[in-house]
Parts: C-alpha cells; structure tokens; sequence
C-alpha cells in the first residue's frame, strides 16, 4: 500500500474573494459564528447556545433552504430490539468500501438512538407504529430496517422544522438570512477569526467569532443533474481551501440512482424508501433488471444501482428508466409518500396505470473539510460538521440516510466544542487593523452564467457516473482556463463569488478523480474497474 495518504498540493488560490477593510466594514462581533442551517448547523447552534455561547447563525437563504429540508427517506438509527449496532456498524463499512474510519462510524452509529429520541422530544412527528413505537423502514444497503421517516416522505422538513422552532426560542442565538458567507479571516498564525459576508441589505460585514463552525452543506449544484436545492454550490468548500483547510475524498460524489426525468421539470428526488417498500426498476421496455447486476436488485447500494441504470439506458438507447409502483395500494402510497404523490399527480402521473421516469443525478458531496472526532478542522478555533465535513464515516460511499444522523451527531460535538473554547478565551480574538486590497485585472471577463452553465454539463460528463483518465485531464484544462478569467476578478455580487467557489471546487474533484485509478464506492473508472486496495485503501487529500 502506497503511504497512508495520498497527498495533492492545493491549487494556488488568492487569499480572499473580495478586499477587506476594516475601517470602513461593519463589525459584529460574537462568541460563536455558524455557517448554514441544514441539520449540522442547527444542531451546533443548539448545543453551543444551551451551553451559554452568544452565537450568530448565517444562512445563505432562508433556514429553510438546505438539503436538510429536502431530506425524504429519513434518518438511519438502530431503533429495533432486533437490529444492533454491529449490523448497522457493518453495514456502513461495507458501503464506506474500505476507507471509513471506525472510531467515527462506531460513535456515530452509537449515538444515534439517543439524539433521534431527542428530535422526537424536541417536536420531530415521526410516523409511529400501532403500538406507538418509532416506525422504521429498509433502503438499499441496510441489513435491517432501520430509517425512521417522518410525516411519509417529508423526514428533512419535520427534523428542521423541530430544530428551527428550537433555535428561535434560543434568546443567545441571533439568524442572519439571505446572509452571503464570502471568506473564513484567518490571522497570520493561521487560527481562524470569524467571517466575511454581505449581509441582507448588501452591506458587507465582518463577524468577528472566538470559535466558527462551518456547516455550510452540499455541492450537487456542480453538476447539471442534481436532486440538490439551488444553495448547494460548494462555497464552503472553496471558502475553507481559501483559507488553509485539508480537504479530502473529493473524488466522491454520491450520485442518487432516481431523480425524476421529465424534460424541463426540476429534477425531484424520489426517495429510495420508495424501492425499499417494493417499487421496481424497470427499463424503457419495461423489463426489469436489477437482478442482473446485483444479487440485492433494487436493494444494492445507490452506486450499482446508479450504474446499472445508466448502463441499462445505453443498452436500450433510452434517456431513463422507470420506477414501477403500480403494485402499491394507493391509499397507503398517498400516505406513507404524501410528497411524491404530489409531485407525480402534479404531471399527471396516474400510479396505478402509469411508470414513473427517473434517472440518476448528483446527489451528496461524500469528501468535504477533514474533520477529527471533535470536528475540529486543521485551522485553530474552524470546526466542520454535515455534508461539507469528512469526518470518515462515510468511507468511498454514504450509506443511505447516514447522513441526517451524521449531521446531529457532529453538529452537537462541533456546537459543545465551541462553545468550550469561546469560553476559554479572554476579550475578542478580532484583528484591530485589516486591509486587503485586490488588483484590477486587465484580462477580459467571461460571462459567469455562461460558464456556470458549461462547467455543470462539463462535470456531468466527465467528472460524472462513469469517469476516464482522458475527459479528467481535459476537464482540468478547461477549469484551468475559465479560472484564468474568473478568479482574478472581484466580484460583488453571490453569483460572481459563486462561480470563483464552483470552478475552485471542481477542479479539485477532477483532480482528485484523475488521482485514484481505480473504482472504489462512488468512484467508478472504466478504465480502471477494479478496486486496488495494494494503492488506494485509503485517501486523497489536498493540503
Ligand atoms: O432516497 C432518499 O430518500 C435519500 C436518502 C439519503 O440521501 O440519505
């Protein structure tokens, strides 16, 4: 085996998006910062406001926009008498393909039943049995039922529902929405100061924090097709490479093997509860034919089921395949998935006669900021938790519905954490006197909605399902380029920052993926289909 990490150098990157002046910038100032409102966020803001930490809570939107909110299938915890921490334990290794890290997933893992009963005391309405007991359900991967759901499909909005209603009776926590996070501050140790940020009313601001939480969620929106709100660009990632933090596994995304296909809709999940209740995978002639390539059909993990997909579409020449749920009883489809049901009635999709369309797309960022079992990141005082985190439980590959449970789990260490060290600390950590000034490029400016268009068809191309050593290095040549033209601009406005922090983000994922020759997880290369534990069993990180 190669050493036990696989180190790339971090592109150069211009320290800040947009000059800094503290002379003539508004300042806040607070014991703890948090970027983002998903799961992670909230928690963090939770735990580090109950332990008596002043803190300011931005979001980039509305607390409601996150993939949190999005979130259908559930939370992944062992809820039965019959299943065990050991089965749920393996089964995460097993999907992780080699490189989870135990203590994570065993904590992880371990913690779950508790904070799930938590979220029920807290107002979370999960769907109950007969006898009262929390109702739980299969999904792909899963040796035992295991996913507790919540109101049918709509789990993500009734978990932040209940967050948020905590939240805002929290009086220490103050909520800056439609809040741009653009820079973590950094002084010249390197020990993390709070944020930059253009707050509501355009004003830009620093928030000067004695601890920060990064919790800024996923990246779907580098690709074309994404089950992932329109606040998923990546910016945390970029905005901690900015400022020093190791990155890892970014070679992982997660595609989720069905998305609803109807030309010139948006591309709504479908829950793969939905399969773990029977639904069946059928091709565009109607034949199924999941057994074909996995001994679980439509119950393997979402990367065989995701590639089957796509290699069935090419065999037939079809743009999608179909999920068939004619089977269910329609009562108990309208309540166990109220969402869904809404979502096909809405194109008049009639379950009982009709197939639903669907295809795979980009779903979740598995790599993200290295994190340890503090969520603390390399930078002194930034700790990272949720999708924007690699804490190690995930491995090569997230097993469905791990995530929420991540994002509780590690939201309430990085809040506690926090909130230990801003208690820790005399007077504020904020820099007196700050100035960063930015030279004017004289290179053209390229039309940012022009590229943002082309870099998400370019990833879902090449940085995609199916991956070659040749479209990875054309894929770097390309971002390579457009960066030339866009990085070096100053921009005012969050579409500008966005795509500096979308092309940053990718060109690391391509990178990263042109590095592991081999297939592991999420990761598939059709020129190198074996997984190599001799070279790989392990990760890549840019540092
Ligand atoms: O299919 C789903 O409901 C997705 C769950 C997840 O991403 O964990």
């Amino acid at each position: 085996m190669k050493d036990n990490v696989i180190k790339l150098k971090r592109p150069d990157l211009r320290r800040y998006l947009a000059p800094i002046n503290t002379a003539s910038t508004q300042q806040l100032f607070t014991d703890c910062l948090i970027l983002g409102s998903g799961v992670a966020g909230l928690r963090a803001a939770i735990e580090a406001a109950s332990a008596g930490s002043e803190v300011i809570l931005v979001c980039k939107k509305n607390l409601e926009d996150s993939n949190t909110w999005n979130a259908q299938g559930g939370i992944a915890s062992v809820l039965d008498s019959e299943d065990s921490f050991s089965s749920h334990i393996n089964d995460t290794l097993k999907t992780g393909c080699g490189i989870c890290n135990l203590d994570t997933v065993e904590q992880v893992v371990k913690d779950g039943p508790a904070l799930v009963k938590e979220l029920l005391e807290w107002g979370t309405e999960f769907d109950k049995t007969k006898d009262g007991e929390i109702s739980i359900t299969l999904e792909g991967g899963h040796s035992h039922a295991r996913i507790a759901h919540a109101h049918g499909d709509n789990t993500g909005r009734a978990i932040a529902e209940a967050l948020i209603h905590k939240v805002k009776n929290l009086d220490n926590i103050t909520i800056f929405e439609n809040y741009y996070a653009i820079d973590l501050i950094t002084n010249d140790n390197g020990v993390c100061l709070g944020a930059t940020g253009r707050n509501s009313n355009d004003t830009m601001e620093i928030i000067w924090a004695k601890a920060t939480i990064l919790a800024t969620g996923g990246a779907g929106r580098l690709y074309r097709e994404t089950t992932n709100p329109d606040v998923a660009t990546a910016d945390g990632l970029a905005i901690a490479a900015r400022a020093g933090a190791v990155l890892r596994d970014m070679e992982f995304m997660q595609f989720h093997p069905t998305t609803l296909y109807i030309a010139g809709a948006s591309r709504a999940l479908i829950t793969e509860t939905l399969r773990g209740e029977g639904a069946i995978l059928r091709d565009i002639n109607h034949n199924t034919f999941m057994a074909e390539y996995h001994p679980n059909a439509e119950l393997a993990p979402r990367d065989i089921v995701s590639r089957a997909i796509l290699a069935q579409m090419l065999k037939t020449g079809s743009t999608h395949v179909y999920l068939d749920i004619r089977h269910f009883d329609k009562n108990f489809f309208g309540k166990r998935f109220p969402l869904i049901s809404e979502i096909v009635a809405s194109f008049d999709i009639d379950i009982t006669k009709d197939l639903i369309p669907v295809r795979p797309s980009a779903h979740y960022m598995v790599g993200g900021v290295k994190t340890d079992k503090l969520a603390q990141t390399n930078i002194k005082n930034l700790f990272a938790c949720g999708e924007v985190a690699s804490t190690g439980l995930h491995g090569a590959n997230r097993l469905g519905s791990n995530s929420l449970l991540e994002g509780l789990v590690f939201g309430r260490i990085a809040g506690r954490q926090a909130s230990m060290l801003s208690e820790k600390q005399n007077g504020h950590p904020g820099l007196r006197k700050f100035k960063y000034d930015i030279p004017t490029s004289d290179r053209s400016r390229l039309d940012t909605a022009d590229v943002l268009n082309s870099l998400k068809s370019l990833m879902w191309r090449n940085v995609g399902i199916i991956r070659f050593a040749k479209p990875l290095a054309e894929t770097q040549e390309i971002i390579a380029f457009w960066q030339r033209y866009v990085l070096d601009k100053v921009f005012d406005s969050a579409s500008g920052w966005e795509c500096q922090n979308m092309l940053t983000v990718c060109l690391m994922m391509a990178k990263a993926a042109e590095e592991r020759t081999e297939s592991r997880g999420t990761h598939f290369r059709d020129d190198h289909p074996q997984t190599d534990d001799a070279n790989f069993k392990t990760h890549i990180e840019f540092e």
